[in-house]
């Protein structure tokens, strides 16, 4: 058999393979461009940016739980100007799509940073984080369909680039979430982000972390991430769905691909492994091969 082809399409960015980083993960790119070549990945998806630079919450911030971790680190980063002329210059250096993750208070904030991204050529795509359960407010727009429409209609207007929803687990029901931002013009949505938690440790009678909840990812999630998944591929088969929550490996990622999703994105194995995300791209590969799969886009939803 040739070698099998691995490259999907969400909107109008092609990957070579189906394997993204899980924003927040990865950081900026500069310290995991040490240890792996970046554009053997399908996108590179970095930390979410905002319109003024944040420090993020106090700490601690992450604890490890059974199966996972908690983390509330708070959305820290050094904001879209110096995104646009430090990070995104030194990402460019790589053959590979660059999805910015944005992060605003209001709409504004995020029509401004999609926008001024547009302009400045420093995106290949956006993901609009509606579901951060880290800071106040930051999944208001992810529970109600309605914000969740008006707020990517009018990110909608502002770019011709492939916009990305990531949708949060912390809902009833993700379906009409994920169909309010198709209805107003998503390319594909992401899912899930983290799932709202706390830790306590008994002796001290004190929450683990500063912020006392955080969002739970990790193999813990896996389950919860795949039913949603499958759910909005069933809801919205035409709707591309990037897949994450618990990657750890690549049966894990073709598990995702069988619920529904056209790409996935490997998070907290990064912190397990700076080199999952690469693996995992080689084991789907094998994978393909080993049964006989000429087409990665043959799974999407084969799930029976
Ligand atoms: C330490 C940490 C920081 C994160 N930061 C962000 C972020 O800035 N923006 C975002 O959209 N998601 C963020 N996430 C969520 C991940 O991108 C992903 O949706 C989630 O962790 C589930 O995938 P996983 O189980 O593979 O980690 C973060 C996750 C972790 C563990």
């Amino acid at each position: 058999m040739n070698r099998p082809k691995t490259t999907v399409k969400i909107g109008s960015l092609i990957l070579r393979n189906p394997v993204m980083t899980g924003s927040g993960t990865f950081g900026f790119g500069s310290v995991m461009a040490l240890v792996r070549d970046l554009s053997r990945l399908g996108a590179v998806v970095v930390k979410s940016t905002s319109r003024e630079p944040r420090l993020g919450n106090d700490t601690p911030r992450i604890v490890e739980t059974p199966g996972g971790i908690l983390n509330a680190i708070g959305l820290q980063n050094a904001g879209v100007e110096n995104f646009i002329t430090e990070k995104a210059p030194f990402l460019r250096q790589f053959d590979v799509p660059i999805v910015v993750n944005l992060v605003g208070y209001s709409v504004e904030d995020y029509v401004f940073l999609a926008d001024r991204l547009t302009q400045a050529g420093a995106a290949d795509a956006l993901e609009i984080n509606i579901s951060c359960p880290n800071v106040k407010h930051g999944c208001d727009f992810a529970v109600d369909p309605k914000l969740t429409f008006e707020l990517i209609s009018e990110v909608r207007k502002v770019t011709p680039l492939t916009v990305i929803t990531k949708l949060s687990p912390n809902v009833a029901n993700v379906v009409p979430i994920a169909a309010a931002a198709a209805d107003a013009g998503t390319n594909a949505v992401s899912l899930i982000n983290t799932l709202l938690g706390t830790a306590i440790d008994a002796k001290k009678r004190r929450f683990k972390l500063a912020n006392r909840t955080g969002g739970l990812s990790g193999p813990a999630v896996k389950p919860i991430a795949l039913r949603m998944v499958w759910q909005v591929h069933q809801a919205l088969p035409t709707l591309p769905i990037i897949g994450m929550g618990g990657i750890m490996n690549a049966i894990d990622a073709i598990e995702f691909m069988l619920a529904g999703a056209t790409a996935v994105a490997v998070g907290t194995a990064t912190f397990v492994n700076p080199l999952a995300s690469i693996q995992i791209v080689d084991g789907i590969e094998k994978w393909l091969a080993d049964y006989v799969v000429s087409d990665v886009n043959e799974l999407i939803g084969a799930v029976e």
